[in-house]
């Protein structure tokens, strides 16, 4: 099947998505790097949750059915999803490739997210190497793997008394913070987490992330679980391009108010693409934020306050008060809103992604984990890098002392200059002759010389 390289043809590279925006967004800003590199980008994508094809007019876009159905989706099942995505998708991707392979360029490698496994065992029977996209932290794999050891000795569910104990040889994670995913049954996960694990027949990892944040972790990876070379080229953001890759439509509303706004004022807060939250807790959220009396932007994303369509469970007292000092929107363009001015600190969920973008703007967090990687994310950003401070309880005192000690207080005062120091040497570590493209460099000869 593998054709011999015709220098007159220029390498085609295919990517292969996870269908959620938190991995659409790294792997089309991935592609727009090797782009840049000379490469010719293919992405394969399911239809679920497909990426726009029209924000990228110079990659090729082809959609891969994967057989989901409506209660399939509805389910909210990630682990199950993405399992029927593997069962369904191999052989119309075979199919895809061979179409490829015959009409387009030379395809010299398939770049696939790590849970779109199906993508190797197809680059396998075509002979096309191919090369693993990580889109959550370093940490995180650890994490993970230290679920699956604590699994086969029968540790999970975990006893309450070991909850806050720290877990050997990862520090600074303690129990609590394991990436136990968003289904309660870890047991169901388990399949999912070893296939994604899995190094399969690739040649390589490619990982969004960057050594000054992550050199411990990648270098334990390195040693005990990888017999390939990795690429921590991250943040891919900083790396790639500017441009658009959102699911949803970017409300820019926001940006007018925040020009109104003083200097290190705002707090913004968003919980990502995937979090609901509850009637009870959207009203600690909306009282904590009314009496800290710093102003906010907040995110809401339709339906993510669980019963209702968009904002009609906020407290009635407190919409009208927000007339004043809040703005709230559907979805914000959050690289811009981090990047503004205004924007004093971001209370997250610390998504990798989100971690990321703020770290990468010198913007303190209030990190408020709900699920899976997010928690190892936030006791890093509190407990690592001490470029954030850890909520606790979702309750609205707690909730006033943290933005104002984050924003205003002397107490905040060296989060708020080590969340500037952590930029400074993310941002050389992304420049030009810093790890991330050396790294960049030596993935590009690894790719040429396949
Ligand atoms: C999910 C999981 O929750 C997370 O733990 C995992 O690391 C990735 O997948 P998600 O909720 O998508 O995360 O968060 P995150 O990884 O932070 O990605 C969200 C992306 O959406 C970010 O790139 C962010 O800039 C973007 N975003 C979010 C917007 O552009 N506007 C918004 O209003 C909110």
């Amino acid at each position: 099947m593998r054709k011999q390289t015709d220098s007159a043809r220029k390498q085609r590279l295919a990517l292969v998505p996870c269908p959620y925006q938190g991995h659409i967004n790294p792997i089309l800003q991935l592609g727009k790097i090797l782009q840049s590199r000379g490469f010719s980008i293919t992405i394969l994508h399911t239809i679920y949750n497909s990426p726009n094809p029209q924000a990228h007019p110079d990659f090729s876009f082809f959609p891969i059915p994967e057989g989901l159905s409506k209660s399939d989706i509805s389910s909210g099942d990630l682990a199950h999803i993405v399992t029927t995505i593997n069962d369904n998708c191999k052989v119309s991707f075979q199919h895809l490739m061979e179409q490829q392979e015959s009409q387009e360029d030379d395809i010299a490698c398939i770049i696939w997210d790590e849970y779109m496994y199906f993508s190797d065992a197809v680059a396998t029977n075509l002979n096309i190497p191919s090369i693993i996209f990580r889109t959550s932290s370093a940490a995180t794999f650890l994490g993970r793997c230290a679920l699956l050891q604590l699994h086969a000795r029968g540790l999970i569910p975990f006893q309450d008394s070991i909850l806050h104990e720290m877990v050997p040889e990862l520090y600074p994670l303690r129990y609590k913070d394991l990436p136990l995913p968003i289904c309660s049954e870890f047991e169901s996960s388990v399949p999912l987490i070893v296939d994604s694990h899995k190094i399969r027949n690739a040649s390589a990892i490619i990982w969004n992330t960057v050594d000054c944040i992550e050199q411990s972790c990648l270098m334990q990876i390195k040693k005990e679980h990888c017999p390939v070379p990795i690429f921590p080229i991250g943040p891919m953001h900083m790396i790639a391009p500017p441009n658009s890759v959102s699911l949803l439509k970017e409300g820019t509303s926001c940006i007018p108010w925040l020009d109104k706004q003083s200097l290190n004022s705002v707090i913004y807060v968003s919980l990502g693409t995937m979090v609901s939250i509850g009637e009870k807790e959207v009203a600690e959220m909306a009282w904590g934020l009314a009496n800290s009396k710093q102003p906010f932007l907040w995110v809401i994303r339709p339906g993510s306050i669980c019963g209702s369509d968009w904002i009609e469970k906020l407290p009635q007292g407190f919409k009208v008060g927000v007339r004043e000092r809040g703005c709230i929107v559907k979805w914000a363009p959050q690289k811009e809103v981090l990047a503004h001015k205004a924007v004093g600190g971001f209370w997250s969920h610390c998504g990798w992604n989100s971690t990321l973008e703020s770290i990468c703007e010198g913007v303190p967090m209030i990190c408020n984990p709900h699920f899976g990687d997010q928690s190892v994310n936030a006791r890093y950003v509190s407990h690592e890098w001490r470029v954030g401070l850890e909520l606790e309880n979702l309750e609205r005192g707690e909730i006033e002392r943290a933005i104002t000690k984050l924003i205003l207080d002397d107490e905040g005062k060296d989060i708020r200059a080590r969340a500037k120091d952590l930029k400074e040497k993310v941002k050389l570590c992304t420049g030009e002759g810093g790890s991330s493209q050396s790294h960049l460099n030596e993935l590009v000869d690894l790719i040429m010389s396949f």
